[in-house]
């Protein structure tokens, strides 16, 4: 059976983007059709400055919120990274095959680092590695599937190279993954300013649709998005990148296509009304549901311990082949055994 592997950062609360281009397709695709696990990604949010109290929010609020989505702890397999102690142990051997001019070259390290260096801020070591850390997180679990929005395309990628390279160098130990995008809302952009995604780290708020917004803050964000001057409805993320993602957005939510959906309207005021609705109907049940789990964490915190067994006893055979094929001894057998010897 096909494995499918993605994972989640708790650096915020999540969007709307999260939701159309990952969560949504976890929960009503790949868990039915593979047999898949789904991560709260928190070692990921140790990357930039932090504050442990909010990690610890935002990490169990994130797994509410998958399971608030659709994910069923029956079908798959839902956890919490640093539960699972294979992640950092394979982290360090790919260490040992990445090079640290490709991590470099990462985009999201680029932007992220700049970002930092500008606010005066120093730049973690672990920001650098971290693509090495998520290539751990998939090579761990035999993944052939990785779905994710268009901005992991890169970290994929790398994640292929590592995989590919480790197993030329030392043996077969690792399954070469592929990612799936979307192929409607695979980015979600800032509904105050289009040419940047809908990120949960944004400073401000008002071009981000949170998951957990109520109904009237989503219309008043939906309403006042930044449009292009022109006034005919056409799809063109090139030249209209404000009307483009409100279409892509009014499209995944629906079930429809951008390109047709432009031709039905003819306002801008039309659209993003239908818009705005269409998204409240898509986060109502989402809400409901999360409201429902609130009122029962121990539930919760029963997925996260399972989750986590299984996903020990799925990655450690494969996480302690790499070690033995890189040249790492195993430990000494147990004394009742090598007595027996
Ligand atoms: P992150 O928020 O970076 O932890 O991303 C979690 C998942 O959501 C990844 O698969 C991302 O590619 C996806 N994602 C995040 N933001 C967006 C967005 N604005 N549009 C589409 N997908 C997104
Ligand atoms: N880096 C991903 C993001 O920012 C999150 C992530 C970490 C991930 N490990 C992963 C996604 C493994 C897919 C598979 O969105």
């Amino acid at each position: 059976m096909t494995r499918v592997f993605s994972g989640i950062q708790p650096t915020g609360h999540l969007t709307l983007g999260n939701y159309l281009g990952a969560m949504r397709r976890w929960a009503e695709v790949d868990q039915h059709r593979a047999d898949s696990l789904f991560c709260v990604v928190d070692l990921h949010a140790l990357t930039m400055e932090h504050d442990p109290a909010r990690v610890r929010r935002l990490s169990r609020q994130t797994a509410t919120l998958l399971l608030a989505a659709g994910l069923d702890p029956e079908v798959c397999t839902v956890f919490l990274q640093s539960h699972v102690d294979e992640h950092t142990r394979l982290s360090y051997l790919l260490e040992c095959v990445a090079t640290d001019g490709e991590m470099r070259r990462m985009i999201q390290y680029k932007e992220k680092a700049a970002k930092e260096r500008d606010r005066g801020g120093s730049v973690r070591l672990s920001l650098l590695t971290y693509p090495v850390l998520m290539a751990a997180d998939i090579l761990a679990y035999g993944t052939d599937e990785v779905p994710v929005g268009e901005d992991q395309a890169q970290h994929v990628e790398l994640t292929r190279d590592l995989a590919v390279r480790f197993n030329q160098r030392y043996g077969q130990a690792f399954v070469v993954p592929r990612a799936t995008i979307p192929r409607v809302a695979a980015r979600v952009m800032n509904l105050q300013d289009p040419t940047r995604k809908m990120g949960k780290s944004d400073d401000s708020g008002a071009g981000v649709v949170y998951l957990l917004d109520e109904p009237d803050a989503v219309r008043k964000k939906v309403l006042r998005a930044v449009t292009d001057s022109g006034r005919d409805v056409v799809y063109d993320r090139a030249e209209r990148p404000g009307l483009a993602n409100l279409l892509d957005v009014l499209a995944a939510c629906t079930g429809g296509n951008p390109e047709s959906l432009a031709d039905v309207y003819d306002s801008y005021g039309s659209l993003k009304k239908d818009t705005a609705e269409a998204v409240v109907e898509v986060l109502r049940p989402v809400q409901a549901r999360h409201r429902e789990l609130c009122a029962d964490p121990a539930y919760v915190e029963g997925v996260l311990r399972d989750g986590a067994e299984k996903a020990r006893a799925l990655a450690r055979p494969t996480v302690d082949r790499a070690y033995r094929a890189i040249g790492l001894l195993p430990p000494v057998a147990e004394p009742s055994l090598s007595a027996a010897r």
